[in-house]
């Protein structure tokens, strides 16, 4: 059962040191966040689980982190200073400005005039100047998409690696929009990161790519703990597709404020390193794009048969970590009636996305025996490496197994009298069932390990 509403996961993100509002200390700054002590754990888990299934799972893509900064070129020549903007209205009332396609019966949301002004197209480029010198020449973008520096770097790639088609260039990292009216917690936000995937095909072998990463990303959602009957796929329509789309399919997720897009996976044609590369008119480039005198470089694979240059099609699986993040959150949360009539709240995450995976609670937290076990089994376990181990030393076995319900830990072990007086055992703890059991400090590297490494590759 997913969480209810968007405030309770807010105020779980908020209480537990998931998310926070970014500059809160000076009233906040609007669309931006802040992940928190469990936040970073989650995002980083989910981040690393995208990693492995696009690039160590599989034999036929490489990875990048490319710089945010980005020439002004790049962004001219990919179409995006021309046409990367959403449709903005103001109020004559009250100066609101609103997105016109989110606005609900003409009306301006804030004073409720509808004496609104026609649309006008407003870029979300965020703007900056590289240098000292303010002109026109150090005009440069914080990157609206993590896509273009995959496009731009294709040829450095192809280059240091010898790849031949097909294959894909994988990165995760941050995109800025200027959102007109970014909401709903972390999902419409101006700072937020993309994690996304070029994979460059033969032309006439894209259609069949298209559907064959459709499903290996729902398939990857799933496995991320996501209801299939909580996601859909939107085929979107021709008239709302990018200038670069000649098909898109959006993974949508039933997010607590409606259906929205998780992920978008979209066929990018040769579009990007048409427009991005040199020798145009001999590459066959099927779609129109504009000349460009500026390029240094032929962004086309060699067919070692026939000798010629083909600029290749790509196909793009671009999902977003934020709303993945959310996503799964929203799905892990749940708040359970026990037999007592008393309540607990659990984030049933899968444990390679738990921030926590052990804690090591100590019964008692002055007494030197239990804490040094303690503190010996949580280093032990820690150097195995397969994520956070946390010693807690809250000093209410009780109320620790609450807040590692609610934060989401698997696993708790609790140290006592029995483990250092008697037969070095300790009491393992689960999440869902709440059933413990007691197992030797020696077994447990096994145990955990086994545990954890059974959903690594998810
Ligand atoms: N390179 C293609 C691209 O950027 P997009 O549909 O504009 O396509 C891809 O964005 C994904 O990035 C979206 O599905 C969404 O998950 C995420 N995303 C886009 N804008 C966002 C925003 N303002 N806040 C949070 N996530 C966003």
């Amino acid at each position: 059962m997913p969480a209810r509403s968007m405030e309770e996961l807010v105020a779980l993100c908020k209480r537990r040191g998931f998310v926070f509002q970014a500059s809160e200390l000076y009233g906040g700054l609007q669309g931006v966040y802040d992940y928190g002590p469990l936040g970073v754990e989650l995002k980083n888990n989910l981040k690393a689980a995208w990693w492995r299934a696009m690039v160590y799972e599989r034999d036929d893509v490489e990875g990048l982190d490319s710089a945010i900064l980005t020439n002004r070129k790049v962004l001219q020549y990919s179409g995006h200073e021309a046409t990367f903007t959403d449709p903005m209205v103001d109020c004559r009332q009250c100066r609101a400005r609103w997105r016109a396609d989110h606005l609900e019966g003409g009306r301006c949301p804030k004073c409720g005039s509808d004496d609104l002004t026609e649309p006008r197209p407003f870029n979300l480029m965020f703007r900056t100047q590289v240098g000292p010198v303010e002109d026109a020449s150090s005009t440069a973008y914080l990157r609206p998409e993590t896509a273009q520096s995959i496009f731009t770097n294709f040829k450095h790639v192809v280059d240091a690696t010898s790849r031949r088609l097909p294959f894909g260039i994988a990165q995760v990292g941050k995109a800025f929009r200027n959102e007109i009216t970014p909401r709903n917690f972390i999902f419409r936000v101006r700072e937020f990161e993309q994690m996304e995937l070029e994979f460059f095909v033969e032309p006439g072998t894209d259609e069949e790519w298209h559907e064959t990463w459709v499903q290996e990303r729902l398939d990857w959602w799933r496995r991320q703990g996501i209801d299939p009957n909580r996601l859909e796929l939107y085929r979107v329509p021709p008239e709302e597709l990018a200038h670069y789309s000649k098909a898109t399919f959006d993974v949508m997720y039933r997010f607590p404020h409606g259906v929205e897009e998780l992920e978008g996976i979209a066929n990018r044609t040769d579009f990007d390193l048409g427009s991005h590369t040199k020798d145009q008119d001999s590459l066959g480039i099927d779609a129109s794009v504009e000349e460009n005198p500026d390029s240094n470089a032929r962004l086309a694979i060699r067919d070692l048969q026939s000798g010629t240059w083909r600029v290749p099609y790509v196909i793009e699986p671009s999902a977003g970590v934020d709303r993945g993040v959310l996503a799964v959150l929203n799905e892990a949360y749940r708040v359970e009636t026990l037999d007592n009539g008393s309540t607990r709240t659990v984030l049933g995450l899968k444990p390679h996305l738990a921030p926590v995976k052990v804690a090591v609670l100590p019964l008692k937290r002055n007494h030197e025996g239990i804490v040094a076990r303690a503190r010996a089994i949580r280093k032990e376990l820690q150097a195995l490496g397969f994520g956070r181990v946390l010693y807690e030393d809250t000093g209410n076995i009780g109320k620790g197994y609450r807040r590692h319900d609610e934060v989401g830990t698997p696993l708790c072990l609790t140290v006592d009298f029995q483990t250092i007086e008697e037969d070095d055992t300790v009491t393992v703890r689960d999440r869902d069932t709440m059933a413990q059991t007691r197992l030797a400090v020696a077994e447990l590297p096994a145990y955990v390990g086994e545990y954890f490494s059974a959903g690594a590759g998810s």
